[in-house]
């Protein structure tokens, strides 16, 4: 086990790091993915595979992670390191490290359409049509949001891991919660909002093919955050004497409390107002601001949905940006401040492109003649691209190695004794050798195969 570095910063307590790592876990994968993934999906069937993806595959996977970060007190580069240092696998640490930036750059200009809207309803009503114009497409909106949420996200991070990241999850994520009990209680007290729970919780199981496994698994996996290295960072700040199971999984129980609540936000409203649940950016951008406009208290409730939607974003982006950082301070000779400023910078200048990509630049909005129209879809945009490439590929490209590494090359028995510490040896004697075979055969395994099946379905 490495000794951590005596600055090396700890969470406070175990609520603290819950909250940060939760936060980081909820994102705009649960508000928005995730209701519109189960309703596509065969609604409550949908539901039940994620959760037994979530509790077969995700959860022991992100044990494997915490456990990572705690044993080497380091970045994912140095804590690969910490066990294997003459072999090319921190190299996958940097895959992680490098993900986590690019992904950022994308997912903030996501996250800055949101403050736009919040910013919009406050300053003038507007039709959804022309705040769509001009928040997601006007440069002069998008850059300065895009640019601002950046800029909060390195503030929070410069501060530190107590005095930052943790001081911030302790006020938003209560805040995150309260506001989506609100929106809740509006949206199923509409007239008519029975039709929407009905086509989110009924089961139906003939929509269920392979392929909805394979949605329900990526999506359990993008919404705990794992695959690029943000656990491993964030079980780096947890003493030895921390419970991994039982703090992982308030992290992983939250995350999913939180998507089965969106649904329960989205489509009871989206039903009562008699509009068609969309999938995709249009479905946030327009279609609720239209259901917004129509019901009762709609702009006032609007303005809170898009604030819920900027937080939970926020919390999300901070964890992107500190697996970089935190790669810099450990790695480098650069203080904290300057790693999450000019870490924050360089996740902007990468960002610009996909964010002049929704119209601003035409070149930029449709990349086919540079990627053809084949792998991407039809006209791909910058910021699809950026997701296929990183928020696809990469992650699960990066998860089966990490836990192909923690299986064979640390060896799962040893990550088994990491995980033990602190639990008072809750991992029983059938517990234990279940989690090694997962981390060892039955995740990567399932993991290699989703992305082979997405690459091939996408090729063919
Ligand atoms: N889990 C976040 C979400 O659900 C996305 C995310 C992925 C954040 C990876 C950080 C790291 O939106």
């Amino acid at each position: 086990m490495a000794l951590p570095s005596p600055e090396r910063e700890q969470w406070s307590s175990r609520l603290g790091f819950v909250l940060a790592a939760a936060g980081s876990a909820i994102g705009l994968g649960n508000i928005w993915r995730f209701p519109f993934k189960a309703g596509d999906n065969g609604g409550g069937a949908f539901v039940l595979i994620y959760l037994a993806c979530l509790v077969l595959l995700c959860v022991p996977y992100l044990f494997a992670e915490l456990a990572l970060g705690r044993n080497g007190k380091r970045n994912p580069v140095g804590a690969i390191r910490a066990i294997d240092a003459r072999s090319p696998w921190p190299l996958v640490g940097g895959l992680c490290v490098v993900a986590g930036l690019a992904i950022l750059s994308y997912y903030a200009v996501v996250a800055g359409w949101a403050v736009g809207y919040v910013l919009r309803d406050l300053v003038a009503a507007e039709a959804p049509d022309a705040v769509f114009a001009r928040v997601i497409a006007d440069p002069l909106w998008v850059v300065p949001l895009f640019g601002g949420f950046l800029f909060a996200t390195a503030g929070v991070v410069a501060g530190g891991v107590r005095r930052g990241i943790e001081r911030w999850a302790k006020i938003l994520m209560p805040v995150l919660f309260v506001l989506l009990c609100l929106i809740i209680f509006r949206s199923v007290t509409l007239p008519g909002a029975g039709a929407g729970l009905d086509f989110y919780l009924t089961p139906d199981f003939s929509k269920v093919s392979g392929l909805v496994v394979v949605e329900a698994l990526g999506q359990a996996f993008f919404s705990l955050s794992l695959g690029m290295g943000t656990m491993i960072t964030y079980g780096s700040y947890l003493p030895d004497d921390e419970n991994l199971i039982v703090s992982g999984g308030y992290v992983a129980a939250f995350d999913t409390l939180i998507a089965l609540m969106a649904g329960l936000m989205i489509f009871p409203a989206v039903f009562a107002m008699g509009q068609n649940p969309a999938e995709g950016p249009s479905l946030v951008f327009v279609v609720l601001p239209d259901v917004f406009g129509a019901m009762p208290l709609g702009s006032f409730v609007g303005t809170l949905f898009f604030l819920l939607l900027a937080i939970a974003a926020f919390t999300s982006g901070i964890s992107l940006l500190e697996v970089f950082v935190s790669y810099l301070v450990d790695e480098t000779p650069w203080s904290r401040r300057a790693a999450a400023w000019g870490a924050g910078g360089l996740a902007f200048a990468l960002g610009l492109p996909s964010a002049l990509s929704q119209g601003a630049v035409p070149a930029l909005s449709d990349l086919s003649w540079l990627v053809g129209d084949r792998f991407f879809g039809p006209s791909p945009g910058m910021l699809d691209v950026m997701d296929f490439l990183w928020g696809s590929v990469a992650l699960v490209l990066s998860a089966a190695l990490l836990s192909l590494f923690v299986g064979w090359v640390w060896g799962a028995e040893k990550a088994l004794t990491e995980l033990r510490s602190g639990t008072g040896h809750t991992v029983g004697r059938v517990a234990g050798p279940v989690w090694c075979a997962a981390i060892k055969y039955a995740f990567p395994i399932t993991i290699l195969a989703v992305l082979v099946i997405d690459l091939l379905y996408d090729v063919l």
